[in-house]
């Protein structure tokens, strides 16, 4: 098993910078998803872990050794495509067997190795059968026994899922979640699908346009994003963005916007008030919809209802300010119609601000209120 790092590693296809600097350290064991948008660079830079695809620029190391410009077959990897690439002709077994006959391994060998991965992938019953004959889990176990019997330093997986029904998808990413922790080996598994992600990562690379937006646990990703676009891309619904803006009544800061008046977790500092610190500061304010609570009496956000989806469980309430339209996530039923008028409120610290410029989320350090940019740590409230 073993530990990836990537640096600066970057590819151009002509005009297009599909992956620009990516810079990441994969730990031995690890299950580091690379989520984004389509057209991202997840696959491509999968590819050049790979060996498909040659850099521009940029180092790729595995477990301290560089193989940038080591062919595929060389590199201790395993891939595992979104089409599972199966030959159609071979057995189960022939097909998993494939990787080591090519290596030429005894035949004893190779039949015990087959029937040792069989077994972890519950596929020892199917052995006999060609893929025409499988499901799509099925033929998916298949690509990941393949991958698995040549017991590679870390497994490559570019959407492996994403043919399977909803149902068998769910199943399938509790397997690999339990495979996972069964092998302890290196992951690095592609999707843009959130919910793969949150529910498998240990870790999160969040991609946008080519470069990394944000890396860590799902748990961090979601609630302290690092800027609006990881904000937006995590959450569904997605998170509520609004223009506002941030002013100082009572001792506290408080995020007002039109209906929307609520305080926030953030205590102003009187004697670097009187010194002029704190002025009304503009930004972009996130609250996600579970966070929102509908409570009629409520003044800090005041709206009417446009619309009320049934999910079964719960209920989201659609409704505007003005032109500004949010939503929020409450157990069913909500007891709102389209029309009615009504209040919510929301925790102080359950709010997001970000910087309306960079898109970058502004953070505040206690004691000072000064806000801060969370990339470089400038105050973002004017200081004199
Ligand atoms: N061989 C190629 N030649 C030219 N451009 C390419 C090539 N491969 C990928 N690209 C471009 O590079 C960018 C990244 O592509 P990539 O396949 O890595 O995206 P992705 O994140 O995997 O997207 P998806 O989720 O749709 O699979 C895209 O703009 C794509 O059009
Ligand atoms: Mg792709």
């Amino acid at each position: 098993m073993a530990g990836l790092r990537l640096e600066a590693v970057s590819k151009r296809f002509g005009g297009t910078h599909a992956v620009h600097e990516v810079s990441l350290d994969i730990a031995d064991g690890e299950f580091l998803v690379l989520l984004g948008p389509s057209g991202c660079g997840k696959s491509t830079l999968l590819r050049m872990i790979a060996g498909l695809e040659e850099p521009s620029s940029g180092r790729i190391l595995l477990d301290g050794n560089d193989i940038t410009d080591a062919p595929a077959q060389r590199r201790d990897l395993a891939m595992v495509f979104q089409s599972y690439a199966l030959y159609p002709h071979l057995t189960v077994a022939q097909n998993i067997a494939f990787p080591l006959r090519a290596r030429r391994r005894r035949r004893a060998r190779i039949r015990e190795q087959v029937a040792a991965v069989a077994a972890t992938l519950q596929l020892d019953e199917l052995l006999g059968r060609r893929p025409a004959a499988l499901s799509g889990g099925q033929r998916q176990r298949v690509a990941l026994a393949r991958a698995m019997v040549r017991d590679p330093g870390a497994f490559l997986m570019d959407e492996p899922l994403s043919n399977l029904d909803a149902k068998l998808r769910s199943a399938t990413r509790a397997e690999l979640i339990a495979l996972h922790r069964r092998l302890g080996a290196t992951f690095l598994y592609v999707t843009h699908d959130q919910v793969e992600a949150m529910t498998m990562a240990t870790r999160i690379a969040l991609l946008n346009a080519g470069r990394v937006e944000q890396v860590g646990a799902p748990e961090e990703l979601y609630d302290r994003p690092r800027s609006v676009f990881v904000a937006g891309f995590l959450g569904s619904p997605p998170m509520n963005l609004f223009p506002a803006v941030v002013r100082e009544r009572d001792g506290r800061l408080r995020v007002i916007a039109e209906g929307i008046d609520a305080a926030l977790d953030i205590v102003a500092d009187h004697s670097e008030r009187d010194a002029g610190y704190i002025a009304e500061h503009e930004v972009l304010a996130g609250i996600r919809p579970e966070h929102l609570r509908l409570e009629p009496g409520s003044a800090d956000i005041r709206g009417t209802v446009s619309m009320v989806e049934n999910l079964g469980s719960e209920e989201l309430v659609h409704f505007s300010i003005g032109e500004q339209s949010l939503c929020v996530r409450v157990p069913r039923p909500a007891g709102v119609s389209v029309g009615d008028r009504i209040g919510a409120t929301v925790a102080p610290e359950r709010v997001h601000l970000f910087d309306p410029e960079s898109g970058l989320r502004l953070r505040w350090q206690e004691p000072q209120p000064t806000i801060h940019a969370a990339h470089d740590d400038r105050p973002v409230v004017p200081v004199p």
